[in-house]
């Protein structure tokens, strides 16, 4: 099996005989994803003769690998950055969920059609559970970021009714209009004091200093921190002991929000349980049966 498979590759493509790939995850850039030896060795404990594999895909070769995965009889295929949005126009169809979050992380290839799916929403929910013990709609969440990655997780939170939502962006419009799409989640009989349930705030450190008594959970949905020496979104000196932060990144253990975290004495923790969630759940849709979610774990902690 190659490190990288590229859009050339899958034009000459020769089903091997042993193990032969018929899963991966499709990304620009693509080296880092830690997507493969989760999901090999969640294949290799099912005993599952196929593997997953890195897919380099720019974004103007998305339709042809697409096209290519049906031909080739792939049992599926996961989509990172930048394709999550493009993706949700080329399949065949996509459930509900992928639809309202504007975006697929996964596709199951049966009889030819591209079916589309987003496990990322669900991934997040299990994610905190598993991280902090608590369900999201016992939660006042902040948050940073208004992009793929924060639609699905803020989709998520109105979804299981948390109790409070603030969403801040660099660009504000965009937190804005997050905001306005999940308002419908936002009308039952849950009223909390004088802070709204749900709000749109600007990048701004006074914007956040005035959440920090009435939010639980941080959650970093940009990529700010990719970089070990970026600064944190949010400074240390406004984070509060009571907080608990979820950084999406899993780029390093102590991402720069997740330093600040711990330093301000809060709960904080990576992306890495997400990633975990998000790729079970997207195993579940493949196979039909239940991941070996201990087996994948144990494979993400080693890589
Ligand atoms: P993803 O699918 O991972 O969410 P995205 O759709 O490109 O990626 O969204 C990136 C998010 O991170 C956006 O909310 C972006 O803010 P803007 O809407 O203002 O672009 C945010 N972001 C990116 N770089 C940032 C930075 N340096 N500081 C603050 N926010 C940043």
């Amino acid at each position: 099996m190659k490190e990288i498979y590229t859009l050339a590759d899958l034009r000459s493509w020769k089903k091997s005989v042993k193990h032969p790939v018929r899963l991966g995850v499709f990304g620009d850039p693509v080296a880092h994803s830690l997507s493969p030896p989760m999901q090999n060795a969640a294949l290799e404990q099912c005993r599952i003769d196929v593997r997953y594999a890195r897919f380099q895909v720019a974004p103007a070769e998305l339709a042809d690998a697409l096209d290519l995965c049906r031909k080739h009889d792939f049992v599926g295929v996961n989509l990172t950055l930048p394709h999550k949005i493009a993706a949700l126009g080329l399949v065949d169809d996509a459930d509900a969920n992928a639809k309202r979050a504007g975006g697929i992380n996964t596709i199951k290839i049966e009889g030819g059609r591209l079916h589309g799916f987003n496990t990322d929403g669900k991934g997040f929910a299990r994610a905190i559970r598993e991280e902090f013990s608590v369900d999201l709609r016992d939660l006042r969440v902040l948050i940073l970021g208004a992009g793929g990655a924060s639609r699905a997780i803020a989709l998520q939170c109105a979804r299981e009714h948390c109790e409070r939502m603030v969403i801040a962006n660099r660009t504000f419009e965009k937190a804005k209009a997050l905001a306005d799409d999940l308002r419908e989640f936002f009308v039952g009989p849950k009223v909390l004091g004088p802070a709204p349930r749900l709000q749109a705030i600007p990048w701004e450190e006074s914007a956040f200093r005035f959440q920090m008594g009435h939010i639980d959970l941080i959650v970093n949905a940009t990529p700010v921190g990719l970089d070990r020496r970026n600064t944190p979104p949010i400074p240390a000196r406004i984070l509060e002991p009571h907080l608990m932060i979820y950084d999406t990144i899993y780029t390093s253990d102590r991402t720069p929000m997740v330093t600040a975290g711990l330093e301000a004495g809060a709960r904080a923790v990576n992306g890495l349980s997400m990633l975990l969630h998000q790729g079970a759940l997207a195993f579940e849709i493949w196979f039909d049966r239940e991941a070996p979610i201990a087996e994948m774990k144990k494979a993400l902690l080693e890589s």
